[in-house]
């Protein structure tokens, strides 16, 4: 990285996540297990574990192993509104217990469980797919804001494009803004940066990596797939609130839909197991993507993707994504200010 584009992509979010390059992990469920987040750390962007809804048992391990394998700070990603208060409660006071300092929630705001973390002096991140989410998250006292656009991989919860919404929200609010929908390239970096983010998060882009914890088919889906084979749908709303959206590479099951892909009730989908994760069975329409550990029919399950997927060309370390992204990211801010680049300098 050259000196002059180092200083252009380090913005004050840096400082505050001790992170070198301004690109967040993001916090998927069952995807983001340590290995991924200590692989974006150690590459000098920001972690987050994916750890919704998920046992107390297996978050200890993962924080633990996370601790162990770097000394940068990293966050742990819950969703309030979709996980049983109780499970949450004994999530949250966990990771305390275990000396996480920083945590990102997403979906409904819950100002209670912000406060409760800002008591123990956390850093919340909190991903929001609308400016009136901003606002009640800021007002909650989160310290970043994550704009999620309706590009975005996994689950949306709005409908404004990434582009809109994070010029909205970096104008009306004093924190800083990450950008988070549909990018994938150092071109994209560039734009959240012009737009007036801080930073990006990327899920789609991480995915596909050797250390990711997705099994091989999701990745290689992803690999194959063009922005256009994505879907938003809320069919994949078992165990969710009703009506909640999730954008996922087009399969048997969203074409079987025809166009009828949102207005889903979970009530009236039929429960049918058709894969399982180690011994936990999977049905039709659950939220769950399936992983290095899961058998049986993976096409009908959720292959999240985000619309920035065909960008994503191969399946490399997460390194290696995060290192091409910030050459790019480079490159991209060079040509626009009409000098050449570290790299291009030194192949002319
Ligand atoms: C496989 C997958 C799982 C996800 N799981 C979560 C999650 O558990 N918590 C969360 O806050 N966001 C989750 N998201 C959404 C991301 O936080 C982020 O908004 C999204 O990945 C950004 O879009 P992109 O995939 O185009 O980069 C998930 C996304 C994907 C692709």
């Amino acid at each position: 990285m050259s000196a002059s584009s180092a200083i252009a992509l380090r913005t004050p979010l840096c400082d505050l996540l001790g992170c070198d390059v301004p690109v967040l992990l993001a916090g998927m469920g069952g995807v983001s297990r340590w290995e991924l987040a200590a692989a974006v750390a150690e590459a000098g962007g920001y972690a987050m574990l994916g750890m919704v809804r998920e046992d107390p048992g297996l978050i200890e391990a993962e924080v633990r192993a996370l601790q162990t394998a770097t000394r940068r700070r990293f966050a742990v990603n819950v969703i309030p509104a979709a996980t049983d208060p109780a499970l949450l409660d004994r999530q949250i006071g966990l990771c305390l217990d275990l000396g996480v300092t920083d945590f990102t929630f997403f979906w409904d705001v819950m100002p209670e469980v912000v406060r409760r973390v800002k008591r123990h002096g956390c850093l919340v991140l909190h991903q929001v797919g609308t400016p009136d989410a901003a606002r009640l998250a800021q007002d909650a006292g989160a310290d970043v804001l994550i704009a999620q656009g309706i590009e975005a991989g996994g689950h949306v919860h709005g409908r404004i494009g990434t582009l809109a919404l994070v010029e909205e929200i970096a104008a009306r609010s004093s924190l800083p803004v990450v950008a988070s929908g549909g990018i994938a390239t150092g071109a994209g970096l560039a734009a959240a940066l012009a737009l007036g983010a801080q930073g990006v998060q990327l899920g789609t882009a991480f995915l596909a990596t050797t250390e990711s914890f997705a099994h091989d088919y999701h990745k290689q889906r992803v690999v194959a797939a063009a922005a256009g084979d994505t879907v938003l749908t809320d069919v994949y709303v078992l165990n969710w609130p009703a009506h909640a959206a999730v954008r996922v590479i087009a399969n048997s099951v969203t074409e079987g839909l025809g166009f009828a892909t949102l207005g889903h009730d979970p009530e009236k989908l039929p429960r049918q197991v058709i894969a399982h994760e180690a011994a936990r069975p999977i049905y039709r329409y659950s939220t769950d993507s399936p992983l290095r550990i899961t058998t049986g029919d993976l096409e009908a399950m959720a292959l999240f993707s985000g619309q920035g997927v065909s960008a994503i060309t191969d399946v490399v370390p997460a390194g290696v994504r995060l290192g091409r992204i910030i050459a790019e990211a480079e490159a991209c801010l060079a040509r626009l200010a009409g000098t050449p680049s570290a790299s291009t300098a030194q192949t002319a």
